[in-house]
């Protein structure tokens, strides 16, 4: 299988933006995702540093099992290396695979309660496969959660000049890996393609606006992103190294406005697998 490539790496930086992200969201994501005290046995496709993989360990039955899935070794370590000495560690397993070719032993296909994947969708050639893979995952009755992202929603007031290009230069970029920036206004359909049923789409907040202590993370997490994109969209033609230094730092005196606001919202939905 051609291997989709990750656009954001696991370098030290990129790691560090990852564990603030998850710091800012996981509590409204586990909110979303209301686990009740029948699941059991949860899987995390695409896992990256754990982080809400033992958050949902963390509020299950002790004789939960959770199973995070991810394909590169340097955030494996660092995912085990963060969950050592959490109490949900013994509820914990992450294992080395791929989303679109899930490493689960014979007994373990069909006998997870929830499946359940964030921001990888937007990062796979064929977001159908990795969603066909956790459907037969899950038990009949079980659930299966994409959360993901539509980045045509997001919107930057005031509007810093030059954003519009740079953002679509991002978005370009996916494009060029042959991802799909906009897969999170897809997630009900590809829920729905794989046979799933009593299927909820929701709407996580995923902004703020200066003077909130998020604030700061809301702020250097767009920057992270676009840095760490830098040379690929600049390699790929898709904006020049001097446009895309003048649109940073127009983007760095946006986040000084006392009235910097990112109105942005993740993408979520829930589908059953009929009985
Ligand atoms: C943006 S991170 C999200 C991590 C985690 N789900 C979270 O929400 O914090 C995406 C992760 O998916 C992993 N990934 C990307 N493509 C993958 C694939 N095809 N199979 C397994 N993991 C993949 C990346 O290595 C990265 O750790």
């Amino acid at each position: 299988m051609e291997e989709s490539l990750y656009i954001h790496g696991s370098d030290p930086i990129e790691q560090d933006r990852l564990s603030r992200l998850n710091d800012w969201l996981n509590q409204s994501c586990l909110a979303a995702l209301n686990l009740d005290s029948r699941v059991h046995r949860v899987l995390d496709v695409g896992s990256g540093l754990g982080q809400f993989t033992r958050a949902m360990a963390g509020v299950l039955p002790d004789d939960a099992f959770v199973l995070g899935i991810e394909r590169d070794a340097r955030q494996l370590e660092k995912a085990r290396n963060l969950a050592a000495g959490d109490p949900a560690t013994q509820k914990l397993e992450f294992r080395q695979g791929l989303a679109e070719q899930l490493p689960l032993s014979d007994p373990e296909w069909g006998s997870f309660d929830l499946a359940h994947t964030r921001f990888v969708l937007e990062h796979v050639r064929r977001p159908e496969v990795v969603v066909r893979q956790m459907a037969a995952a899950v038990k009949p009755g079980g659930s299966v959660v994409l959360l993901d992202d539509d980045h045509a929603n997001f919107r930057l007031w005031p509007e810093p000049p030059g954003f519009a290009i740079l953002w679509e230069a991002y978005l370009r970029s996916y494009e060029r890996l042959g991802n799909d920036p906009l897969v999170g206004r897809r997630l009900v359909s590809l829920l729905q393609q794989q046979g799933l049923v009593h299927i909820e789409p929701k709407l996580i907040f995923f902004g703020g606006s200066a003077g909130q202590s998020i604030f700061p993370v809301v702020a250097e997490n767009i920057l992270g992103i676009l840095m760490g994109s830098r040379e690929w969209m600049v390699s790929e033609g898709l904006i020049t190294a001097g446009l895309f230094e003048d649109c940073i730092r127009l983007l760095d005196d946006w986040r000084k406005l006392p009235d910097a606001t990112l109105w942005y919202g993740l993408n979520y939905a829930e589908g059953r697998k009929p009985q």
